[in-house]
Parts: structure tokens; sequence; C-alpha cells
């Protein structure tokens, strides 16, 4: 889901093309609209060194409005709207509707709603008015170049490699080699990463998301990369190995342990979007295993009952993630859902691990609570059975913040923690388990991801949603509800620390909250490596040094 908030910071920073002067006294971009916004002819000198012709973006809903364009096709937009990897394949959307809609300084909505009876006028909204489809290296290379840079769809890099001995770029020829590498473009999303690597037998730690949709090179990775196998295998960004980016000079270059070390320190976890266009990620990969999973579901008849349940589940995260096990659980006033799944592990294990919990809550819910414990053969035979289908994550406005839950304060305070989590306003909280364990084991100096991913256990997430067309009225009471539960969870979490890619953009103090204090060092490498500020994005490193609609300096 995270990936797509990449994508809205990308189109939202990049079309602000400066040709020519800038605007006299000033450093602002040029927005679309305004006269310095180039002519016709220059985009089609563009396109002339392109492999693919220049893209004008729309609204994909924009097909079911009169007159609709002839390209457009309205009954593709209502029955795939939903889909994440058709939403990926249209130059116009976002995963999250939301954020192709634009809001005006004083309320009103520019926006192209799916509903016509709304009876709202389909307009642009924050689709950015022109893309380039790049194919190819030389396609970003030119995009970027050209002369201050465009939103760049780089979709179609799918090329998938897979080294059975992979030496790092620059890497002395002593030093060694990595068995079972995978390469994946920018443009491959994780349920292909998946199958590619299954069929070699192995498995690689990726996102988990219905339908597999979210990038595999992306967003996701620049930002951290959480999986319920993290407690394993660690972050996505503990086991890159390799990326290349194409920089705001338009030099395309590779970055390891070996060569240019401070932006491959920075792009594990300092932001997507940020630094420049990453082409491809290198990931180690691991062998495959059979896997479990146990499930577990309990309604609560009482306040105390849901206190009694929730104070043990907290309390019982460091162990789990210690031996481990990850997953997602969701928890409210009345219920709470469990699912957590663990590599290689006997059945005794599994019940030894998790019985005693079930047990706690089947007494405390006087059996109004249901477990059950299953194997799969492999991690793909789960996500296909599990995640292949189900409660789609896109395609609806929703707005999500989070705060991460440190092991110490799960060990110490669990029952602080469940009265915060059931004292929160409005619906569900999920509880990701996607820390601790191997997450823990990494040196926090060692990258630029936020330090406290290394001393927390959960990510506590909380999420926001509103009809489509509802009046930014609506849409800023709900913004306050989340910012009012962020409020509460900040009593449990002190140092504010966030998922990014989960992130609120309505974050407080998102240095701290993003990046912790890793913000400085990481400015510095965005500074050196983008002197001109071509890649800012919101709420990202160095958009401090820009105004709200990242259009003119402060
Ligand atoms: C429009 O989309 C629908 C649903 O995806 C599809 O069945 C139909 O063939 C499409 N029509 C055209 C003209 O492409
Ligand atoms: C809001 O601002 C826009 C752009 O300046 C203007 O077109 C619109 O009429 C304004 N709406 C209201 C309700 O003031
Ligand atoms: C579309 O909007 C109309 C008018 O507000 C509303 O009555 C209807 O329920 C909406 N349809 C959907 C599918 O949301
Ligand atoms: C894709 O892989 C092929 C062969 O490995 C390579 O020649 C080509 O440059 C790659 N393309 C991109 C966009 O990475
Ligand atoms: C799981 O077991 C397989 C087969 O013994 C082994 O190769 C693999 O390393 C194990 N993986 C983990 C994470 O324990
Ligand atoms: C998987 O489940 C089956 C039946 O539920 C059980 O007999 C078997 O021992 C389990 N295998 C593992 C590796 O846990
Ligand atoms: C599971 O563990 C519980 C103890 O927590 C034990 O009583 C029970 O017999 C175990 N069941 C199996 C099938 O091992
Ligand atoms: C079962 O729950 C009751 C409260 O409903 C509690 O008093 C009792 O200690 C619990 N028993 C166990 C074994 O946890
Ligand atoms: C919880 O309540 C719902 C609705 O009453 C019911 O469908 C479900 O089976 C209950 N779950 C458990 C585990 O008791």
């Amino acid at each position: 889901m995270q990936l797509l908030y990449y994508l809205l910071l990308l189109s939202t920073s990049i079309i602000h093309v400066a040709a020519g002067p800038t605007p006299a006294a000033s450093q602002c971009r040029c927005l679309y609209g305004d006269p310095c916004w180039p002519s016709q002819n220059s985009f089609s000198a563009l396109s002339d060194q392109l492999s693919q012709p220049v893209l004008h973006p729309v609204p994909p809903e924009s097909a079911c409005y009169p007159p609709s364009s002839p390209s457009g096709n309205c009954s593709a937009v209502l029955s795939n709207f939903d889909n994440g990897d058709w939403r990926a394949d249209q130059p116009g959307a976002m995963q999250l509707p939301n954020f192709q809609t634009y809001i005006l300084p004083n309320g009103t909505i520019e926006a192209c709603y799916m509903n016509v009876s709304l009876g709202v006028p389909c307009e642009q909204g924050s689709v950015p008015p022109i893309g380039v489809d790049a194919r190819t290296i030389e396609d970003v290379k030119n995009a970027v170049c050209w002369p201050r840079g465009v939103h760049v769809m780089d979709a179609p890099l799918k090329n998938m490699t897979y080294d059975q001995e992979f030496v790092p770029d620059g890497a002395p020829s002593s030093s060694e080699r990595v068995s079972n590498a995978v390469t994946l473009g920018s443009g491959v999303p994780w349920h292909e990463a998946y199958d590619f690597v299954q069929e070699r037998g192995r498995f690689i730690l990726g996102g988990i998301s219905v339908g597999g949709t979210v990038g595999a090179a992306g967003g996701w990775i620049m930002g951290a990369g959480h999986s319920a196998f993290a407690p394993t295998f660690g972050l996505g960004v503990d086991n890159v190995l390799q990326f290349t980016i194409v920089l705001a000079s338009g030099q395309h270059i590779t970055i390891n342990a070996y060569q240019n070390t401070d932006l491959f320190w920075a792009l594990r976890g300092g932001g997507g979007g940020t630094y420049g266009v990453v082409t491809s990620v290198t990931y180690r990969t691991h062998p495959i295993f059979s896997l479990s999973m146990a499930v577990l579901a309990a309604n609560f008849s009482s306040t105390d009952i849901a206190q009694s349940v929730i104070t043990e589940f907290i309390k019982s995260q460091p162990a789990w993630s210690n031996k481990g096990w990850g997953g997602y659980s969701s928890i409210s006033t009345s219920a709470f859902q469990l699912q957590h799944v663990a590599p290689n592990v006997s059945t005794t294990d599994m019940n030894a691990t998790f019985s005693p919990f079930a047990d706690y809550v089947s007494n405390a819910t006087q059996g109004a609570s249901q477990v059950a414990y299953q194997n799969f053969s492999s991690f793909t035979e789960w996500y296909a059975a599990t995640y292949s289908q189900g409660p789609p994550q896109v395609g609806y406005p929703i707005l999500g913040a989070n705060r991460l839950l440190s092991r110490a304060v799960a060990a110490e305070n669990p029952a602080q923690v469940a009265e915060k989590l059931l004292s929160l306003n409005g619906g569900v909280l999920g509880i990701l388990s996607v820390a601790g364990g191997a997450v823990s084991e990494v040196d926090p100096s060692s990258m630029g991801v936020l330090p406290a991913w290394r001393t927390a256990v959960a990510e506590l997430y909380n999420t926001v949603a509103w009809p489509e067309g509802s009046p930014n009225s609506v849409i800023q009471e709900q913004v306050q509800a989340l910012e009012r539960n962020t409020e509460i969870l900040n009593e449990i979490t002190p140092d504010s620390a966030s998922y990014m890619n989960e992130g609120s953009l309505y974050e407080k103090d998102f240095k701290k909250s993003f990046f912790g204090d890793h913000y400085t060092n990481l400015k510095d490498i965005k500074s050196k490596y983008d002197p001109t500020s071509l890649f800012v994005v919101p709420l990202g490193v160095g958009s401090d040094e820009w105004d709200s609609d990242l259009r003119c300096p402060v």
C-alpha cells in the first residue's frame, strides 16, 4: 500500500518542470498552467529522445465522464478499481485514489470520482499531466535530464535476473561471493518476484499484501520493507546487496558495500523518491522452508476481558519474535484476530508456542475463541492460500498513521499498552508483528533506516477512511481523529517512531518520527547526490527546505 504513497510523492514533485529561466526573484518550480510551463514543441523534443511517446496521464475514472476519450473504458474502471495490478498499469492511477485528488487551500477538492452520480465534474487533481513510459535505462536518463525531470513511470522495467554466484560490482576479488542472489527491475511486483525465486528453489523476503502487487524495488525497500518473516530474516533493507540508480545528473551508477557506500547507507531506509530513480535492487535469497501458521479469533463481551487478552498478547510479542514468529493481528474493543507464521516449525513446537496463549484466551473469553494450526509446504503455497484473494487493500480513500512499539515497553508495561490501544477511537487497530528477532540483531548505525526498528517488536497501525466524494470537512474530521489516536499512541511510544511507508502525511515531526537521529546524515548524502533538489517528496529528507506544496524554497 505504501508503494502508492511513493508514486504519489513522485508525481507531486517531479512534475514541477523548471524549463527556461526561473520566475524572476524566485527559485520556485514551474507548475503546469504557469506561463513558464514548457510548450508542446519542447515536449515533442523530449519524445524524440525516448523509446515511447510522452504520456499525458489522466485519472482513469475520466473514462466514465462524457465525452469519454476513445481509449477510455469505463467498465474496465468499474470492474478493476480495487485491483492493484490493474491500477499499477494505469499511468494516471495511484493505488489509493485519495492521492489522485488535490485539496486547494480553500478546501475545494479537485478530483475525478468513479461515481459519476456525485455530479462532480472530472478534474486532473494531483495526477501528473506529463509522464515518461520508461522502458530502458536510457529513457530514465533522458527523462531525468530533460531539462529538470518529469514523472517517470518505470513499471515496464521488469527485468529479473538470478545469479548463483553474485559478486557486487567493485568488490575485491578476494571478497566472498553471495550465492543465489536475485536482481529485480523497479517495475517488478512482489508476486512476480516470489514465483521467479520459488521456481529456483529459493525464498525472498518481501512485502505481504493481497495480490502481492507492492513493488519489489520501489518505495517498500527504500522505506525499510517489513514482512511477517522479518523476525526470521530481518527487514527488506537487511537483505539488499546492491542498487542501481539514475542520479539527478543523469548518471546511472551502481551502489553497494564497495562503491558509493554513503548512498548505499542512505538508500537502505532513507526513503523513496529522494536520491534518484532506483532502477534495480539485488537481494539475497534464502533456502525454501515449510511454514506453520497459527490463527486465532476471539470475541470480547466486556472491556475487562479485552484488557486481559490484549495485555497477554502484547506481553507475548518479544518471545514470539525471538522464536522467528511474525504476523498480522487486529484488535477492537469487541474482537481480536491473530495470524502468525514461522518457517520450519514442528507441530509440537507450534503448539508449545501458541497453546498457552490460546488457553489463556479461551478461559478469559469463556470459550468465545477459536484457534487453528496449519502447515504449508512452502511460502508460495501459503501465499496463494492466504493472500491471492481477500478484502481489497486498494481502490478506496484511506489514510494511515503508525507507531513502532518497543520491545521494552511491550515486556514491561503490557497492561498500559493494552489500555491505550483499547482507548483509541473508531474501528480497528492493526498490530503488525514485523520486528524483533533478526531485525533486532542488526547494528542500527549500519544503514540509514530509522534506528527505532532495531528496538521495536511491532508496528501499531491505525487508519481512517471516508466515502468517495466526501467534502473536505469530512476528510479533515477523519484526519483529526487519526491525529488524536496518534497522540494516544505517543503515550506508549515516547520516541514517536513511525514506519514511513505506512506513515501519515500529517506527521507532526517527520524528521524524528521517520528518520530519528539519522536525519542529518541522510540530508548530507541527499545534498551530495542531488545538489539541485530535483527529487523532493512530502515529508522526505530535504523537504523541510520547501513549502508545503514543494514549490518554493522556504
Ligand atoms: C472494457 O472493459 C471490459 C471489462 O474489463 C472488457 O470486458 C471490454 O472488452 C473492454 N472493452 C473494450 C472496448 O476494450
Ligand atoms: C477555491 O479556490 C479556487 C481556486 O482559487 C476557486 O476557483 C474556487 O472558486 C474557490 N472556492 C471557494 C468555495 O471559494
Ligand atoms: C454514488 O453517489 C450517489 C449520490 O451521492 C449515492 O447515492 C450512491 O450511493 C453512490 N454510489 C456508490 C456506489 O457509492
Ligand atoms: C534487462 O536484462 C538484460 C539482460 O540481462 C540487459 O541487457 C538489459 O539491459 C536489462 N534491462 C534493464 C532495463 O535493466
Ligand atoms: C529450514 O529448513 C531447511 C531444510 O532443512 C533449511 O535449508 C533452511 O535453512 C531452514 N530455514 C530456516 C529459516 O530455518
Ligand atoms: C503438518 O500437518 C499435518 C496434519 O495437520 C501433520 O500430520 C504434520 O506433522 C505437519 N507437519 C509439520 C512439518 O508440522
Ligand atoms: C499442546 O500444548 C498443550 C500445553 O500447552 C498440551 O496440553 C497439549 O497436549 C499439546 N497438544 C499437542 C497436540 O501437542
Ligand atoms: C480463567 O479466567 C478467570 C476469570 O474469568 C480467572 O479468574 C482465572 O484465573 C483464569 N484461569 C486461568 C487458568 O487462567
Ligand atoms: C464472534 O462473533 C461473531 C458474530 O457474533 C460470530 O460470527 C463469530 O463466530 C464469533 N467468533 C468466535 C471466535 O466466537
